[in-house]
């Protein structure tokens, strides 16, 4: 089992990646705890060491179930089962489970402590760590949220054996963009050391820039398409997926900006492909749609901001010329 720590002064925490790992969880229980409330889905079937007075609360599958309503749902079933400040949430699952347990337990009783265990590829490369939480709303993803630590991240890469494939994919688009903030070239490495690269360079970011007021942004590399077709596919699309066919899209725009050469949109190319990753969407992208989601996309300030590769690697940028971004959609349909 491997550790790293986020730094974050006394908010500080451990991500713990391994084989088996999941049996270290009780040692991150506060002293005060007397319940432990975990948050999950029924198809995720991963038990939970027990200990203290454990009880699991259910939440629906897939993106419709991201919601307000479901916090609140939750909320309410822990008020019933007597949760208190001093007890502890785990969120135990993909990046939604984590996403809408760590949201209802950044606000409940104004905020408990949460542990996350990801099970996903996904989870443990990128959503379970950071302290970015948070729900959709009828009008776009992720909308509502906060940014609340977890205490620690518990990445057992024994759950995920009986990983559907099409959930490996999505985690690999999230590995994919790693390739471009500064990870080494993880193509021959094995799991557990893809995952510790990929948190090495998450956590290092998250340190520089916990609040995204500038380099964290970088996280989202190929994600302003990817929300959008997310969206504008009622979320048939899977998010990894869609950050695959997002990469390629921020590729072509910063190639059409003059930011790279066609080496480097090969390079990005080779990569999304090393995984298995599809590039392009395998239908047509209504233009007019996707800007205007673009807009609406909460990392757009003052004109449409996209994170784009260049000379100085990944880094947001201000686009203004429309045009590029509907041309550079043609790669991509
Ligand atoms: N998933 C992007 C971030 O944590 O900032």
């Amino acid at each position: 089992m491997k550790e790293i720590k986020v730094n974050l002064g006394e908010r500080s925490y451990p991500v713990l990646v391994g084989a088996n790992c999941l049996d270290n969880v009780a040692k991150y229980y506060p002293e005060s705890a007397k319940r432990v409330a975990i948050v999950t889905q029924k198809q995720i079937g991963v038990a939970i060491p027990s200990g203290k007075n454990h009880k699991v609360f259910d939440i629906g599958t897939g993106e419709n179930s991201k919601s307000i309503e479901t916090v609140i749902e939750l909320c309410r079933a822990w008020v019933d089962w007597g949760l208190t400040r001093s007890d502890i949430v785990i969120g135990l699952g993909g990046g939604m489970v984590t996403d809408v347990a760590a949201f209802a337990a950044s606000i409940y009783h104004r905020g408990l402590n949460v542990i996350n265990i990801p099970t996903t590829l996904l989870g443990m490369v990128d959503a379970a760590i950071g302290g970015k939480t948070g729900v959709n709303l009828p009008e776009g993803k992720n909308l509502i949220g906060t940014f609340w630590q977890p205490k620690a991240v518990i990445c057992d890469t024994d759950t995920l054996h009986s990983l559907p494939d099409r959930e490996w994919k999505c985690g690999y688009g999230e590995v994919a963009k790693y390739h471009f903030l500064g990870a080494d070239d993880m193509r021959e490495f094995g799991l557990i050391n893809t995952v510790l690269e990929c948190i090495k360079v998450k956590t290092n970011i998250v340190a520089e820039d916990e609040r995204e007021t500038g380099k964290r942004a970088v996280l989202n590399y190929g994600h302003t398409l990817a929300h959008a077709l997310e969206f504008e596919n009622d979320f048939t699309l899977a998010h990894g997926e869609a950050v695959a066919v997002g990469i390629r899209y921020a590729a072509e725009v910063a190639f059409l900006m003059g930011r790279i050469g066609e080496e480097r949109v090969t390079y990005h190319e080779e990569i999304l492909a090393h995984y298995g990753l599809q590039m392009k969407l395998g239908k047509s992208i209504n233009l007019e749609r996707v800007t205007s989601l673009f807009l609406r996309d909460k990392k757009s300030q003052d004109g449409i901001t996209f994170v784009l590769d260049g000379e100085n690697g990944v880094e947001p940028v201000l686009v203004h010329d429309q045009d590029i971004l509907e041309k550079a959609l043609e790669v991509v349909q």
